[in-house]
């Protein structure tokens, strides 16, 4: 139910084609970017596992949960909550990977991992969810850049009815765009990462997570 690109082009996603990735790393971290059951996405491989009880510390990433901030500069929410709240258990962390929505909420555009060589997109990594060090999504149309290690709550808008909504997704880290991308629950299943059934899991709420760009 995939079309996927880059040298993957209509092959299945699957979990140990991102961690062969990986392996040949400096961060032990890969990505790609595609359309994923009619979705623009990035997925991103971390080795959270592997690095979760390191101390922070250069090119060992992990997934962090932070505070999100919107523009105004409000707290909206922890990142964290969404491993504790049974609402959001499609979400919780598993597998060393999250399926982020790709679509840059700035003007729409689509951004990448490591489509393009700058200090942003190269394969180093410093904690703490900051612009510097790389590994960054990157929107090549204006240079919002995103740390896909980062997972906060915020909150962002549907472009078309104004409706204004909270989501869980990956940081802004610079760059016009006013907020992060929201992550897209999925299942692994033999090896193939799948969407899951909204409907069935009882979180069709969340369909409206990415609905800014309609
Ligand atoms: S559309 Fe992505 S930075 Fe403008």
């Amino acid at each position: 139910d995939s079309v996927w690109y880059g040298d993957q082009h209509l092959e299945s996603m699957t979990e140990s084609g991102f961690k062969d990735e990986a392996g040949r790393s400096t961060t032990g971290m890969s990505g790609a970017s595609g359309v994923w059951s009619g979705l623009p996405v990035n997925v991103v491989y971390i080795p959270h596992e592997e690095n979760k009880n390191l101390p922070p510390m250069q090119n060992k990433p992990r997934i962090q949960f932070m505070d999100g901030v919107d523009q105004t500069g409000a707290i909206i929410g922890y990142g964290g909550d969404m491993e504790e709240d049974p609402a959001y258990a499609a979400l919780k962390v598993s597998n060393n990977i999250l399926v982020i929505f790709g679509r840059c909420p700035h003007l729409c555009c689509i951004p990448g991992w490591q489509l393009i060589e700058n200090n942003f997109t190269a394969d180093n990594w410093e904690p703490g969810g900051l612009d510097s060090g790389g590994n960054k999504l990157f929107c090549i149309c204006h240079s919002s850049r995103y740390d896909p290690t980062v997972v906060e709550k915020n909150t962002n808008r549907n472009r078309a009815s104004g409706t204004v909504f909270q989501y869980f997704g990956i940081k802004r880290t610079g760059g016009p765009t006013p907020v992060g991308m929201p992550l897209i629950p999925f299942t692994v299943n033999n090896d193939v990462i799948e969407v899951v059934d909204f409907k069935a899991e009882g979180i069709e709420a969340m369909l409206d997570w990415y609905t800014y760009c309609d």
